[in-house]
């Protein structure tokens, strides 16, 4: 068994406390290394501990006090070091980690890594430890392609280590193809990927994101301001945990999360029309969108122009009717009910006044087992913010207000509850 530390720190806003966020990052000799300081950031953002080892050819590429001072940790480089090696072992360097990250790892790392060669810190770490790896490669593309470095590559993946790019793209040696690193936040959310326990594999989850655009005529439309980061969010820490993720998204210019499966909507009846077909095998649905309530009854088929505008005062005014969309989550709540129960329906409420009332009433109206409130009146929180404060409404227990928290927190929280009534209807 590995030695472990007995205390291990947590960080404010990790999204599941008792998760495994010790990371060792190690640093290969490229020029991808300049970017290890963001890495660093974009890890104990996201709550790891991080620790550096590096390359002696990646000193020239980084600083490694820039390392060490996002990390808030002594950066290692020499493997027989006596004072480095007095404060930490190397050994308990590589067993304390709960995950390993090469980045950038050159072609001469990948071919000591598939070698099981320990000359120097780095890779006798990558040897010792045995916690799971996540290699970043970056090199010129024709180092990339070279059948010793795919042959390498090919061996490390049957061992086991998982690999994140290159991506292609113009490269520092002035080559185009594949060989750029990983872009830090990328590599980030796979070593959260990595980690996260798969505590939903089995189940599928269904979940509606964004706001929905209501067209008028070829040129205008009716919409809101959701940005779709609360289910976005949502639909990358259900993926992490192991589940099927549908996420029915209105226009929005986020980027899929990893293992998701987007359906792209506009409207609020193409939604609707959407969940209709995802929703029979969906374990759990959570309606995120802000959907529109009604849309203009008629699409002009040509861009109205303000000149063929009478108005009914024959002053150039323009009267809409809207006919009201259908509600999704009260017609999934209903369908739900019907089927029996298993399926758990959460919904959200966004209000700027009565936020808990008219949250509790939208959980009876709907049949949600869930509603998650929150008050857009509050600058920092609700649309476009990358935060959110919620109050968690049940209807057969007490309110739970949560404190201000990243979205992707929020989300670990909902899910956290998600699978605690998901195990309660299994039984
Ligand atoms: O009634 P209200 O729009 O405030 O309810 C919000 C909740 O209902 C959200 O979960 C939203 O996704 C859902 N909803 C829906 N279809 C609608 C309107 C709201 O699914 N037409």
């Amino acid at each position: 068994m590995s030695r472990r530390f007995e205390s291990r720190p947590q960080t404010a806003d990790t999204v599941q406390k008792s998760d495994p966020r010790r990371v060792l990052l190690g640093i290969g000799g490229g020029i991808a290394a300049y970017k290890g300081p963001e890495l660093v950031r974009a890890l104990t953002a996201r709550g790891f501990e991080v620790r550096c080892a590096l390359t002696a050819a990646a000193l020239e590429f980084v600083a490694p006090l820039a390392l060490q001072t996002m990390s808030g940790h002594g950066v290692r480089v020499a493997l027989f070091d006596r004072e480095e090696e007095g404060q930490i072992d190397h050994i308990r360097l590589a067993d304390e980690a709960d995950l390993v990250v090469v980045a950038p790892a050159t072609a001469d790392l990948l071919a000591k890594m598939a070698g099981g060669h320990a000359d120097d810190l780095l890779t006798t770490l990558l040897l010792a430890t045995r916690a799971p790896v996540l290699v970043a490669p970056a090199m010129n593309v024709n180092m990339w392609d070279h059948p010793a470095t795919q042959a390498n590559v090919e061996l490390l993946r049957e061992r086991g280590v998982s690999f994140v790019g290159p991506d292609a793209g113009y490269l520092a040696c002035g080559w185009e193809g594949a060989g750029r690193m990983s872009d830090p936040a990328v590599i980030a959310e796979r070593v959260e990927a990595l980690l996260a326990p798969r505590t939903l594999a089995g189940e599928t989850v269904l979940i509606t994101a964004g706001g929905t655009r209501e067209p008028l005529d070829p040129v205008r439309a009716l919409t809101n301001r959701s940005s779709g980061k609360m289910g976005f969010a949502i639909a990358a820490a259900a993926a992490r945990r192991g589940a099927e993720v549908v996420l029915v998204a209105g226009p929005t210019p986020l980027p899929t999360p990893d293992g998701v499966k987007r359906v792209d909507v506009e409207t609020a009846l193409e939604m609707h029309e959407a969940v209709a077909t995802e929703l029979a095998s969906a374990t759990v649905f959570v309606g995120a969108a802000a959907v529109a309530d009604f849309r203009p009854e008629r699409r002009a088929a040509h861009k109205i122009k303000k000149e063929s505008l009478g108005g009914s005062a024959g002053d150039g005014s323009l009267e809409l009717r809207l006919v009201p969309n259908p509600d999704i989550l009260a017609e999934v709540g209903a369908r739900s009910r019907a089927e029996g129960g298993a399926r758990v329906v959460v919904g959200f409420a966004a209000e700027s006044r009565d936020l808990r009332a008219a949250a509790r009433r939208k959980l009876s109206q709907k049949q949600c087992d869930l509603v998650v409130a929150n008050d857009i009146s509050r600058a920092e929180a609700g649309f476009e913010s990358d935060s959110n404060a919620v109050v968690f409404v049940w209807p057969d227990r007490d309110d739970e207000v949560l404190e201000l928290a990243p979205k992707p927190a929020i989300a670990g929280e909902l899910l956290d509850r998600i699978e605690a009534l998901r195990r309660e209807r299994r039984r």
